[in-house]
C-alpha cells in the first residue's frame, strides 16, 4: 500500500509553498556562497548541512524562496525536490515574508487554558491581522505555536523563538507595542532579542550581520 503526502503551505501562512525568484543575483550569490562553505566543511558530508544552509538562505530572504532552494541544493549536490522535502517539514522554516519580529503565542493544551488563547485573539485584535499575517509596517508577524515545552510557564510567547513567560493579554500588547515602536525588549530567559534575520543567521552558526534593525540589546 502507498500513501500520497501532498506538501504545501502550512495552514496558518498564506501563499505558495515556496515562492520569489528562481536565483540570486551574483553579488549576493557570491555572498552567501562564502558563508555556506564555513557552514558545509563542519560537517563529514556536504547534505548533513542542509538544516543550518536553510537558516542561511532565510536570514537572507525573511523565509525561503526557489533561489534559497536552489542555492541549498547546488551548494550540497542535491536535487531542489530533496531540499524541498526537508524545508517543508519544519516549522522554523518559513513559506512567506516575515517581520522583523516573529510573535508566536503558544496555544497548546495548557497554555491554551492558561490564557493563551485570550492572548493570541487579543493581538489579532490589536495588530489587525489574524495568526500567519504579517502587521502592513513590516515590524511583526503573528502566528499560533504548539508546545515549546516551557509549560511550567505558561502562557507562553515567542519572539524569533526567545521566551517570554507568564504573559496576559495586557503584558503580551505592551510587548508587541514595544517591539512595533523600537523600544528594547529583553527576554525572560536566552539570549538578547534579534531581528528574524539575525537570529536565522545565528541558527545558520554564524555570528550575526547588523542589518540595522535589531532593537533589543546588542547581539
Ligand atoms: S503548552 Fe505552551 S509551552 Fe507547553
Amino acid at each position: 500500500m502507498s500513501v500520497d503526502i501532498t506538501l504545501g503551505p502550512r495552514p496558518d501562512e498564506p501563499g505558495p509553498a515556496v515562492g520569489g525568484p528562481d536565483a540570486y543575483p551574483p553579488e549576493t550569490g557570491a555572498r552567501l556562497a562564502a558563508d555556506a562553505g564555513v557552514i558545509i566543511e563542519r560537517y563529514p558530508h556536504p547534505r548533513s548541512a542542509l538544516l543550518p544552509l536553510l537558516h542561511l538562505v532565510q536570514s537572507q530572504d525573511g523565509c525561503l524562496t526557489r533561489a534559497g532552494i536552489r542555492f541549498c541544493a547546488t551548494q550540497l549536490g542535491l536535487t531542489d525536490a530533496e531540499v524541498t522535502a526537508v524545508a517543508t517539514f519544519y516549522s522554523m522554516y518559513r513559506h512567506s515574508p516575515t517581520g522583523e519580529y516573529l510573535v508566536g503565542v503558544c496555544t497548546n493544551t495548557l497554555c491554551a487554558v492558561m490564557g493563551g488563547d485570550e492572548i493570541l485573539q487579543t493581538l489579532e485584535s490589536e495588530l489587525g491581522v489574524h495568526a500567519g499575517q504579517t502587521t502592513p509596517d513590516g515590524r511583526v508577524t503573528l502566528e499560533h505555536i504548539e508546545c515549546n515545552a516551557a509549560c511550567d510557564y505558561a502562557p507562553v510567547v515567542m519572539v524569533n523563538w526567545e521566551f517570554f513567560d507568564n504573559q496576559t493579554p495586557s503584558s503580551a500588547t505592551a510587548l508587541v507595542a514595544a517591539l512595533r515602536s523600537g523600544e528594547a525588549v529583553t527576554p525572560t530567559r536566552g539570549s538578547p532579542l534579534c531581528t528574524f534575520r539575525q537570529t536565522a543567521r545565528i541558527l545558520a552558526g554564524l555570528p550575526p550581520v547588523g542589518d540595522g534593525a535589531d532593537r533589543g540589546s546588542p547581539c
